[in-house]
């Protein structure tokens, strides 16, 4: 059974100023112990999924489709069976969260409170153990949050998250904040995580370049829809969607010191998403645009272009052939 499976996810946000559709059919399955990067510019509807899985949304969010969590549907759920199930089957390390501990209690303190909140035994040796698997000496549990810098207060974030054993770690945008050498050593915290514990992982970047050495799967959103998806070096390398090509060339690559002197820039904004245009919402910034593109908003379909890729699906005109 996967861990994670979204069927059909729209999430529309009500404001005084209409509705935001944020979230567009997504469909999206994490099988146990494998990461999948979730891909796009701000704006595209990244935070919102990762928000709808545990039930997190703002009141009077409109919701449809499914969220399964270990076959159970999120949304189905009574109170008590939901409060059981955040943090112990999935948690989630929310972007921009460096400044969200508490600054007048010693991070020790913080993570022996979230195990207590559910297992509640040896939480102070628990919480120091969490420490020193994020790659903290046990004697920063003393410590406040200001005494840390931005990488170990990340770490301290994911310790928190992990703090009651949950199967599924959702990140998001867990390295924006960090300088380069500091992101380096977070993403290699998650994949040592992942590849210890069985630690299935959503994660969740701007930055597809982080991606494609952290994840096996890579989804890539665009204005609330995944565009693309497919195993990560794949559709990093040869992109099917003109998005994803735009996204991969606005990154520089590592290791290839030109693109990083001259990355190639993505013109243009992402649609309001209260406003799409008809037809693919990618038209107005594509490259290989044509007249059905301002018509036609093709779904995801198998992209068949490249021999023995099957397992890649792409939203484009000119992508493979529908599937039946
Ligand atoms: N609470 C909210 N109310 C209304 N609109 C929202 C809210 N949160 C996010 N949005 C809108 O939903 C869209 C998706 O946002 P978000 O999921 O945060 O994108 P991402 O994480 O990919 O940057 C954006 O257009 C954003 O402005
Ligand atoms: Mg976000």
């Amino acid at each position: 059974m996967s861990v994670l499976e979204l069927r059909d996810l729209n999430v529309t946000y009500r404001t005084e100023g209409g509705d935001v559709p944020a979230v567009r059919g997504v469909n999206l399955t994490l099988e146990i112990g494998e990461t999948v990067g979730l891909a796009g510019e701000s704006g595209c509807g990244k935070s919102t999924i990762a928000a709808a899985v545990l039930r997190l949304l703002p009141k009077g969010t409109k919701v449809t489709g499914e969220v399964l969590l270990d076959g159970e549907d999120v949304y189905a759920m009574r109170p008590g069976r939901l409060r059981a199930v955040r943090w112990t089957s999935a948690a989630i390390v929310f972007q921009g969260a460096l400044h969200s501990l508490n600054p007048v209690r010693r991070v020790g303190q913080q993570i022996e409170e979230a195990i207590r909140l559910h297992a509640g035994e040896r939480a102070e040796t628990r919480a120091v153990e969490l420490l020193e698997r994020v790659g903290l000496p046990a004697a920063r549990a003393q410590h406040y949050p200001h005494q840390l810098s931005g990488g170990q207060r990340q770490r301290v974030l994911i310790a928190l998250a992990l703090a009651c054993e949950p199967k599924l770690l959702i990140a998001d945008e867990p390295t924006t904040a960090l300088d380069v050498m500091v992101q380096a050593q977070v993403l290699a915290l998650l994949e040592e995580l992942q590849r210890d514990r069985g630690l299935s992982l959503l994660f969740i970047t701007h930055d597809l370049s982080v991606l494609t050495h952290t994840c096996e799967k890579l989804a890539v959103m665009y204005a609330g829809r995944i565009v693309e998806q497919g195993p990560s070096k794949a559709v990093f390398e040869r992109p099917d969607h003109p998005y994803t090509r735009a996204l991969a060339a606005s990154f520089p690559t590592i290791g290839d010191p030109a693109s990083r002197m001259n990355p190639r820039g993505l013109a243009g904004d992402p649609p309001d998403p209260s406003a799409l245009p008809s037809g693919c919402p990618f038209q107005i910034r594509c490259d290989v645009a044509i007249p059905e593109c301002t018509t036609l908003d093709v779904a995801l379909r198998d992209a068949v272009s490249v021999k023995g890729l099957a397992d890649r699906r792409a939203a484009c005109v000119h992508v493979g052939v529908a599937r039946v």
